[in-house]
C-alpha cells in the first residue's frame, strides 16, 4: 500500500490488448497499477517493489503463472494473487487455489467481474491487516494497563521491547535508561541476549543525538544492506527519546529491517504512544523510589529517635541489620527480599517510641505492668507503619522478632514454622546484638555469652537452623567483630558456656 492509502497492484499477461485494457479499466479506480507482458521481467519487479495484489496469467508460452505466485509469496507476505486462465479444469483451480491464490478468474471475463475479484481480494487483505492491528493493540493496551498496574519497571521495560519487536517488526529492541541528571546509564534492557544487533540497540551514543534538543521526534538512520539471501534491503536504526517532564530519561533503539518502504507512519505513531507509556512508568518508578526513600528517612530518623532517648542502644539498628543481612543472603534471599530486610530491621524495634523512658531506661527489674508497656512495643510498631502500604513489607519484623520458637515468646506466643522467617532471623542477631552491647539493666557481655546463649537456646527461643547458619558464619568469620563490636575471636574457638538465661532485647 502507498503512503496516499492506494493499492499497488500488478498485472502479468503476456498478451499486450489485456494488460491494456486491465490497466486502463483500473486506472479510475484509485489504484497504482503496473502491467508487464515479460514474465521474467514482472519477477524483477516483483522482487524490488511493493505490491499489494497480483493479477497473473496462468500460462505465458513456457512461463507459468505459478512461478509469479510462489514469487509473491516469498516478497510480499500477505499480497493477494489471482489467476487467470482461458484453458480451466478443475484440478488447475484446485491447484493454484491450494498453492495460495485468493482466487480464479476464466477468460473470458467481463471488467466487471474482474472489478469485483480485485475489490473482494484488497477487502480481504484490509481485513486481514486490521486483525493483525487489532491484536498488536491487544499487546499495546497490555502494556498502556501495566503503567498503571504496579507492574516492576524491569517487567515493564521487557514488555516494551516485546511490543516494539511485534508492533514494528523489529529485528531487535533496546532501552537505555539514564539519570537525567547526571546522564549516567542507570538501566540497559534488550529483547534478548543473543540479539546480532546489540551493540546497535544498546549504543550509548544514542542518547547523545537528543542531549541538546526537546523535540520528541525519533532520529532514523538508513543504511543499504544485502540480506543473506542477496537481496538489497534498507537497515534503519530507530532511536526515540523518553521524555519526562521536558527531561531526557532515555532512549528506545530499535533494528528495523525493511525490503520497499520506510516505517509506515501509523508504526512511528505505536512508537510514540508505546515511548509516552515507558515515561509515565519511568516517572511513576523515579516518585515511587523518591517517595519510598523520603519515608525511609523519615523512619530512621524516628529509629534514631528511639535510640537517641536510650543512649546504650546507640548503633543497635544499624548493627542489627548488617548481621540480618549476612544471614539472609546466607539463606539465599533476593534482593528484593533484602531491601525488605533492611527496612525491616531499621523500623523493628519502632514502637519504643510508645514506651515511657522511665521504662526503657530503668536499671532495674521491670515490673508486671512495665514489662506489659514494654512487650506491647510490636504492637505499637506495626501500628505506626500499618497505614502505610510502602512497609507493608516491615510488619513481619516489627511483629515477630520477640517470638520464641518455642511459643512463649510475644506478643502473640507464635510457635515454630507459624512464626514469620523475618521475625526468627530478627530474633538471632537482635540477641546476638543485645548481649553484646551495653544495656540500662546490665553492661555489655562477652562474646562467649552471646555465643553460648545463642546455642543455649538453640530450638527453644531460636531457630535452630538460623542459629546454625549464625554460627557458621561467626566461624568463618564473616562477622566483622572487631569493627562492630571491638572485640576479636577466633570464633571456631569460641567455648560455649551450657548455661545462660535468656536475655532482655
Ligand atoms: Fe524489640
Amino acid at each position: 500500500m502507498t503512503d496516499s492509502g492506494r493499492p499497488n497492484i500488478l498485472v502479468v499477461d503476456d498478451e499486450q490488448y489485456i494488460c491494456n485494457i486491465i490497466e486502463e479499466s483500473l486506472s479510475a479506480d484509485k489504484c497504482n497499477t503496473t502491467a508487464l507482458t515479460d514474465p521474467k521481467e514482472a519477477l524483477e519487479y516483483i522482487e524490488n517493489n511493493p505490491v499489494d495484489l497480483v493479477l497473473t496469467d496462468l500460462v505465458m508460452g513456457e512461463f507459468s503463472g505459478v512461478q509469479i505466485l510462489e514469487a509473491v509469496q516469498a516478497n510480499h507476505k500477505d499480497a493477494i494473487i489471482l489467476l487467470m486462465t482461458a484453458h480451466p479444469t478443475v484440478q488447475t483451480a484446485i491447484s493454484v487455489l491450494k498453492k495460495g491464490a485468493y482466487d480464479f478468474l476464466v477468460k473470458p471475463f467481463k471488467l466487471e467481474q474482474l472489478k469485483a475479484a480485485i475489490q473482494r481480494g484488497l477487502e480481504h487483505q484490509r481485513i486481514r491487516r486490521d486483525n493483525l492491528t487489532l491484536q498488536g493493540q491487544v499487546e499495546f493496551l497490555k502494556i498502556v494497563n501495566a503503567t498503571g498496574a504496579g507492574v516492576k519497571i524491569d517487567k515493564f521495560l521487557s514488555m516494551v521491547t516485546g511490543s516494539c519487536m511485534k508492533e514494528l517488526s523489529a529485528e531487535s529492541a533496546g532501552i537505555i535508561l539514564i539519570d537525567p541528571d547526571t546522564r549516567d546509564t542507570v538501566r540497559k534492557v534488550i529483547d534478548r541476549d543473543t540479539s546480532p544487533y546489540r551493540e546497535e540497540v544498546l549504543d550509548e551514543g544514542t542518547i547523545l543525538k537528543f542531549a541538546y534538543t526537546r523535540s520528541t521526534q525519533p532520529s532514523i538512520q538508513a543504511e543499504q544492506i544485502i540480506q543473506p539471501d542477496n537481496r538489497r534491503a534498507n537497515k534503519l536504526v530507530v532511536s526515540q527519546p523518553i521524555f519526562v517532564r521536558r527531561k531526557l530519561h532515555g532512549v528506545i533503539n530499535l533494528v528495523v529491517i525493511r525490503r520497499f518502504d520506510e516505517i509506515p507512519p501509523g508504526q512511528l505513531d505505536v512508537l510514540a504512544i508505546l515511548t509516552n507509556a515507558l515515561a509515565s512508568a519511568v516517572a511513576n518508578h523515579k516518585l515511587y523510589h523518591d517517595l519510598r526513600a523520603s519515608y525511609l528517612q523519615a523512619i530512621r530518623g524516628l529509629a534514631n529517635a528511639v535510640e537517641a532517648r536510650d543512649a546504650y542502644t546507640a548503633g543497635h539498628t544499624d548493627r542489627v541489620c548488617r548481621l540480618a543481612e549476612l544471614v539472609a543472603r546466607q539463606m539465599g534471599w533476593d534482593e528484593a527480599r533484602i531491601q525488605h530486610l533492611i527496612m525491616g530491621c531499621t523500623l523493628h524495634d519502632m514502637g519504643k517510641i510508645g514506651v515511657p523512658d522511665s521504662v526503657l531506661n530503668k536499671p532495674g527489674k521491670l515490673t508486671d505492668q512495665e514489662r506489659q508497656l514494654m512487650q506491647n512495643h510490636p504492637n505499637l510498631g506495626l501500628k505506626i507503619i500499618r497505614g502505610i502500604d510502602l512497609f507493608k513489607p516491615a510488619i513481619p519484623f516489627i511483629i515477630a522478632h520477640h517470638e520464641h520458637y518455642d511459643g512463649c515468646g510475644y506478643p502473640r506466643g507464635l510457635k515454630g514454622e507459624r512464626i514469620p522467617v523475618e521475625g526468627r532471623l530478627l530474633a538471632v542477631v537482635d540477641t546476638f546484638d543485645a548481649i553484646l552491647s551495653d544495656r540500662p539493666y546490665r553492661r555489655g557481655a562477652s562474646l562467649q555469652v552471646a555465643v553460648s546463649e545463642l546455642v543455649t537456646n538453640r530450638g527453644t527461643q531460636f531457630d535452630p537452623v538460623i542459629v546454625d547458619i549464625f554460627m557458621d558464619l561467626l566461624r568463618r568469620g564473616r562477622i566483622n567483630l572487631r569493627e562492630m563490636y571491638g572485640c576479636d575471636a577466633d570464633a571456631a574457638g569460641i567455648e560455649v558456656p551450657q548455661d545462660s538465661k535468656k536475655v532482655r532485647v
